[in-house]
């Protein structure tokens, strides 16, 4: 039951800025995971998908029409294809359709290989040069054609990067440098099996009642349910707790909702808004 009283909060929560801090720059450019460490978020979430020939890349959707100024779908496409075309576009919310004229804007510095799409190596080299200044959520999407490639390809870049850890997560500032998300059960399971002391987040959508069980006895250090499960089902935090499990939820972008996983005591806040939620904690 959320309190209501003026005791203070059970945890002060890790601000994650969902795709880079979205609200200011394009998700999933260099810029926008920037701007997150500017602003001083915890750590940065983003999602990654695998190229044809096996490249992991930061891109949400499985075709690159909104994001960028081209056609395609990812795993269908070489990441030397994926190239050639500019990422970092912003078309209006909401819509699954386009005219070409629509992009409402197209970062000019994306990334420091001019707007390149952004792989996951060069997102872990920028997170790694500064060990400390952010965490990182990486959330694998699965599409068919890759179903069994997708963790273990991210088991190898995160070796390359030396964020596997050995036997314990590797930690910054007290807490895992990495963490790995996913809406599949499987994919959590296997990455558990394949990289043990990288935590995972067991992610849950828009059915939390068939699947309590499973997701509170399951291999997953935390669960991520989406903020509209909360704001239904705000016990199920202090029952995610009971369980031993951290709760991480997505994408917090209201004040008020802020306000209640907040007063909740969730563990992880994810949202396009990280300057709003640090301001909203007290720690602007
Ligand atoms: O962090 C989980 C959240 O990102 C899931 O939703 O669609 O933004 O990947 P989506
Ligand atoms: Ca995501």
């Amino acid at each position: 039951v959320p309190r209501t009283c003026s005791a203070p909060p059970l945890t002060v929560p890790e601000v994650v800025a969902h795709r880079g801090a979205t609200a200011a720059a394009p998700e999933h450019t260099l810029a926008a995971y920037r701007q997150a460490a500017a602003v001083g978020a915890d750590a940065v979430e983003c999602d990654v998908r695998l190229t044809r020939d096996g490249v992991l890349v930061c891109v949400h959707d499985r075709q690159i029409r909104r994001t960028s100024n081209g056609r395609g779908i990812v795993s269908a496409l070489h990441l030397a294809e994926l190239e050639q075309f500019q990422f970092g576009a912003r078309r209006p919310r909401g819509r699954n359709r386009w005219a070409d004229d629509e992009i409402l804007s197209i970062t000019d510095e994306p990334d420091v290989e001019n707007g390149l799409v952004l792989t996951l190596d060069r997102l872990l080299a920028y997170i790694t040069a500064t060990p400390g200044s952010l965490r990182l959520a990486i959330e694998t999407k699965h599409p068919t054609r890759h179903t069994r490639k997708v963790e273990e390809a991210l088991v190898d870049c995160l070796r390359r990067y030396g964020l596997l850890g050995n036997g314990r997560p590797v930690e910054w500032a007290g807490k895992p440098a990495v963490r790995m998300m996913s809406f599949s059960q499987l994919a959590v399971r296997r990455m558990a099996e394949l990289a043990p002391a990288v935590p995972t987040v067991q992610l849950i959508g828009k059915r939390l009642r068939p699947v309590r069980r499973e997701l509170l006895t399951g291999s997953a250090s935390a669960v991520g349910p989406g903020m509209a499960l909360i704001r239904s089902d705000p016990e199920f935090v202090a029952e995610a707790h009971a369980a031993g499990k951290e709760v991480h939820v997505w994408t917090v972008n209201r004040t008020a909702d802020m306000d209640l996983v907040r007063d909740l005591g969730v563990d992880a806040v994810i949202t396009d808004h990280p300057d709003e939620l640090l301001r909203r904690l007290g720690r602007d």
